[in-house]
């Protein structure tokens, strides 16, 4: 939900091409805008217009700007259509004060009525709009650039990170944060800011996480952090251990695609961290229940979880959308573990549940960005090893959060069967990645459709549920995941002639009911494409298509694996229908708004 970026150079380099190079990496926080601010002789320089990057980029030139500091971002639109006039940076009518904002200003209205009646003028639809204006105002009363945003967020409320510069106060960049991601990078030629760690691996890894409230001065000597006393805040640096080549293609098409190819690599290295886990279930103790609180893809690992904890465990868990929870909230107490999934760490929905977990149970974050909200409001935290995920789909930071849940549950129930299998699961995507070019054939075939079911029973179904989100979410077709015994309650009205109906069969306990499932739907016209054992003869003359899996893959570890023919056959149909499969129109990789 919008990116934001600011960079000042120890040098008197022009910055505008590491500011573009830095708001690049964040596109998929936001591509409906972009939008640049330097400073150079005693005037704020301004380049932004709606658009993805690279087409306003053509028509304005955005590293072709003077000045050795500046703000940049990318907007997701929340108040006020994607324009020139909403794109961001936002400055008062003079132009003597720039700001990006990511968030939400929810009482914006009120302020700009009395901004107006004080005789400020408004350009945009935005809420952002009236930050520019009260640093404004209040540096024309006599503060300092620190000072007016110090008494800015004193007004504002909502959920922000923001950065501002002035012509008042030159080599100074101003930043602050509430609820919204924020992070300082040190470099060698400059000091940086980021909502999120793609932005600026290339050009630094140490990192200073500022505090809700904390107030962030850069300037060419180094960056200073105060706290609302105006003291000095000692902050702790962390060294991010992602590569820059992490964040690039690295000659795949899409970030998609080589995210899935990397999924292999994401489970091996979420599984070392098993000692750390092993550490977390020893400190807990008791848990007499379980919670896991999510969205999207992460609530359809967190299902998965549920499967696991009943069986393995015999531990009670619910699984509970984070912008549902609080409705919940009565039933929590000191002998529930609340486990909050989420790639971003920042995902609003789940921060405010986490806010109200804290105040009765234990907390456990599943976070893949190290440094995030959850990671640093969690009571323990398993880092899932995925590396930074760019595809605003999620794909490798889903198969590391099931791989750390099962890890859990394993460690749990003790069960050494099921942690031996993990080990042998990045050999099994490895192995079913090698399938791609039947994908591909099966995604020509299948992309005349307006909608797809996605049928699974037991652990498979969590896998159903996210192989529809894949599809609808890049491809826009849309995709109904349903337990396959469910099929029969209502949604068998819609199966009809040539609807494709995508059944997971892996072999187990629940093959045969599944299939009794596949022969309902099979028997009313619908072009069955099953996901099932490579060795499952009865299933290929059943099915319309096959997409077979190595058969030792059994029921238990087959969300791992399974999934990965679905996140291919989400792909390639976008591809076919002409669509960008790394930024989905409507949505963004980080949801910092309830
Ligand atoms: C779908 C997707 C979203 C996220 C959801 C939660 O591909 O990525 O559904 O899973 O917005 O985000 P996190 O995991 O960051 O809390």
């Amino acid at each position: 939900m919008c990116g934001i970026v600011g960079c000042i150079l120890k040098e008197n380099e022009d910055v505008a091409p590491i500011l573009f190079d830095c708001i690049s990496k964040l596109e998929y926080r936001g591509y409906d805008s972009i939008g640049l601010a330097t400073f150079s002789d005693g005037k704020i320089n301004i380049k932004k217009d709606k658009g993805k990057i690279i087409e306003v980029d053509k028509s304005l030139d955005l590293k072709d700007m003077p000045g050795s500091f500046g703000i940049a971002h990318v907007r997701w639109a929340t108040h006020g259509d994607p324009s020139k006039l909403n794109a961001h940076p936002h400055v008062d009518e003079d132009n003597t004060v720039a700001v990006v904002h990511n968030g939400i200003i929810e009482n914006y209205l009120e302020i700009k009525e009395e901004l107006i009646s004080e005789g400020h003028v408004f350009k945009s639809d935005t809420d952002t709009e009236v930050i520019a204006h009260l640093i404004e105002k209040f540096m024309d009363e006599g503060f300092d650039l620190e000072h007016a945003v110090r008494k800015t967020i004193g007004i504002i409320e909502g959920a922000y990170a923001l950065a501002a510069i002035s012509i008042n106060e030159p080599d100074k960049i101003v930043a602050t944060r509430k609820d919204s991601p924020l992070i300082v990078g040190l470099g060698e030629n400059g000091y940086y800011l980021a909502s999120d760690s793609p932005a600026i691996l290339k050009y630094a890894k140490d990192i200073i996480y500022p505090e809700k409230g904390e107030i962030v001065i850069i300037d060419r000597d180094g960056v200073v952090v105060h706290d609302e006393f105006d003291n000095v805040v000692n902050k702790d640096i962390e060294t991010i251990n992602w590569t820059p080549e992490m964040a690039e293609k690295e000659g795949y098409d899409h970030f998609m695609i080589k995210e899935i190819n990397e999924q292999a690599t994401a489970v091996r290295n979420t599984l070392t961290q098993r000692e750390n886990v092993q550490e977390i279930i020893d400190d807990i103790g008791d848990i007499q229940r379980i919670c896991f609180v999510a969205c999207g893809t992460s609530y359809h690992a967190s299902l998965t979880g549920k499967y696991l904890m009943e069986s393995l465990a015999g531990i009670p868990t619910d699984v509970i959308l984070a912008s549902e929870f609080k409705y919940s909230a009565n039933t929590l107490n000191d002998k529930t573990l609340v486990i909050f999934i989420s790639q971003s760490g920042e995902t609003a929905d789940s921060l405010k549940a986490l806010d109200v977990a804290n105040q009765t149970s234990k907390t456990l974050g599943i976070v893949n960005v190290a440094g995030s909200a959850i990671t640093r409001r969690a009571d323990y935290v398993i880092q899932t090893q995925a590396g930074p995920e760019i595809g605003v789909a999620a794909t490798k930071t889903y198969v590391a959060q099931l791989t750390s849940i099962y890890l859990l549950a394993a460690l749990v129930s003790e069960n050494d069967e099921l942690l031996n299998e993990l080990d042998m699961v990045p050999d099994f995507i490895d192995e079913t990645l090698k399938d791609v070019d039947y994908v591909m054939e099966l995604s020509k075939r299948y992309n005349y459709a307006r909608d797809f079911f996605y049928l699974g029973r037991g652990y498979s179904y969590p896998t159903a549920l996210e192989g529809a989100l894949k599809l609808k979410e890049i491809s826009y077709i849309h995709g109904e995941g349903y337990a396959a015994g469910e099929l029969k309650h209502g949604p068998l009205a819609l199966i009809d002639e040539g609807i494709p109906v995508v059944v997971i069969i892996p072999p187990g306990d629940n093959y045969r009911k599944t299939m009794s499932n596949l022969e309902e739907v099979k028997s009313r016209g619908a072009n069955v494409l099953a996901i099932g054992s490579k060795d499952d003869e009865s299933l290929k003359a059943k099915a319309n298509a096959v997409i077979g899996i190595n058969p030792e893959v059994k029921e238990i570890i087959a969300p791992l694996v399974y999934i990965v023919p679905l996140q291919l056959i989400a792909y390639y149909i976008t591809l076919e229908k002409g669509h960008d499969p790394d930024k989905p129109k409507n949505l963004a990789k980080c949801v910092t708004v309830e």
